[in-house]
């Protein structure tokens, strides 16, 4: 699937986002090396510590299917500006992809990209125990 398709996923799953305590409504959609592609959106929580960011949701979609390998993960946010996924996504997408490209909206709606490697330089992972 193709970048632009790859956004129009995320844009559709920021619909089914549960943000009613920040309203801030995220959609996210990942490619896996099988070609499938799955959504997610952030689910808010009563108790704020527990939200998941929608990069994670698919995410979990994505592994919780039998997928291991991550090639790519288009964001979708209303906002002013870029939202690239947060510190602790990051950290959590090199597990299945450190060379995935990453893909989000600029502020007039025209599509961004950059690679994981670019926005988590010097990261912690498996190959740093080792
Ligand atoms: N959020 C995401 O889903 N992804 C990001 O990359 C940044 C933040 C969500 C979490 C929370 O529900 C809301 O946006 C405000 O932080």
């Amino acid at each position: 699937m193709p970048d632009a398709e790859l956004l129009s996923v995320a844009r559709r799953a920021r619909e089914r986002a549960y943000a009613p305590y920040s309203g801030f409504r995220v959609g996210a959609a990942v490619r896996a090396q099988s070609g499938a592609v799955y959504p997610g959106c952030n689910i808010e929580n009563a108790s704020y510590g527990l939200t998941l960011c929608a990069e994670q949701v698919a995410v979990a979609q994505a592994i919780s299917s039998g997928e291991r390998r991550l090639t790519a993960i288009a964001v979708s946010a209303e906002s002013a500006h870029a939202v690239w996924p947060c510190g602790r996504c990051r950290q959590m997408l090199l597990e299945f992809g450190p060379d995935m490209a990453v893909l989000t909206e600029g502020p007039g709606g025209e599509p961004l990209r950059q690679t994981l490697t670019d926005l988590l330089p010097d990261a912690f992972s498996a190959e740093t125990m080792r």
